[in-house]
């Protein structure tokens, strides 16, 4: 039986690559899509030239599929929160600028529902995570100074991103409020870039005295987020309440859409 799938957001960059995705995929039926501009009655509308029954109703998009994902925005995390939680069904949250109270509100709703939560779906962003994180334990970035940079389109809402955030908590250093200046061995800096249409890019840079690393990960396309998600909705499908994560609970998330702990 395919996984019936709603997508929050589905006119979105994100929404329109995961539907033209799971469209393909025979373990997926697409149920909803949602977006602000549709009545709350669904119709079937053509989305990145897939046929779907289209809604302005996350409620209904999440009690009448056995799984959402949401990629709409952060404004609406809430109440689709809500929903989870009234209707017992799993999601997994792909939106990216959440504050503190709400990232609590996600822990709290993964007690009555599945929740998969992760800035970045990438598989090679969950190794860049292990990969700062082992540099971390090595003891080698102790005296170093580190920089974080990320660029991304110009129509990025948040700012640093989501990934950048996680990356600077995984080399354990706090955050430096200005990271225009001096740089500290007990700091991170993290400086974000708005340009053009960049799908997204992370580099973190650790300098010592006489040496540097250098950590480059480039999504090339959309696509390594849309199989992420879906891999994350099958891999969530039939857990048990709770939060999951590519990052916290290092799952490694890959390309054919399996996932490994
Ligand atoms: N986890 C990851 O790997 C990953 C990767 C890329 C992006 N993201 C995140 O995913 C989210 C979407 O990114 P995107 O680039 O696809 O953005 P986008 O192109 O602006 O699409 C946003 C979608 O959400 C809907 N939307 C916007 N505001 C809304 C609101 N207040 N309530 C309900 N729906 C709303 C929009 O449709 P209507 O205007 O028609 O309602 C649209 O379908 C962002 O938070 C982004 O940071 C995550």
């Amino acid at each position: 039986m395919p996984i019936g799938l709603s997508i929050l957001g589905a006119t979105g960059k994100m929404g329109k690559s995961i539907l033209a995705l799971a469209a393909n995929q025979p373990n997926f039926k697409v149920i909803m899509g949602t977006s602000r501009k549709c009545l709350e009655k669904p119709s079937l509308q053509k989305i990145a030239n897939v046929d779907v029954s289209m809604t302005n109703s996350a409620k209904l998009a999440i009690h009448n599929s056995d799984i959402t994902i949401d990629v709409s925005s952060k404004e609406a995390i809430l109440a689709h929160l809500e929903y989870a939680k009234q209707s017992l069904k799993p999601i997994v949250i792909g939106t990216t600028g959440h504050s503190m109270e709400i990232q609590k509100k996600i822990e709290d709703t993964a007690q009555y529902a599945p929740i998969f939560y992760t800035p970045n779906f990438s598989p090679g962003i969950s190794l860049l995570l292990q990969l700062v994180e082992s540099i971390k334990a090595s003891g080698f970035c102790e005296n170093c100074s580190i920089d974080i940079i990320e660029t991304h389109h110009i129509h990025k809402k948040d700012l640093p991103s989501g990934t950048a955030i996680a990356l600077a908590k995984a080399t354990g250093k706090e955050i430096a409020e200005d990271a225009t200046t001096k740089s500290k061995s007990s700091q991170v800096r993290v400086h974000a870039i708005r340009s053009g249409e960049v799908i997204g890019e992370h580099q973190v840079i650790f300098e010592c005295d006489n040496e540097q690393i250098k950590l480059i990960h480039q999504a090339h396309s959309r696509d390594v987020f849309a199989q992420g998600a879906l891999a994350a909705a099958a891999f969530l499908i039939d857990k048990k309440p709770g939060l999951y994560s590519s990052i916290n609970n290092r799952l490694t998330l890959k390309n054919n859409c399996s996932l490994k702990r």
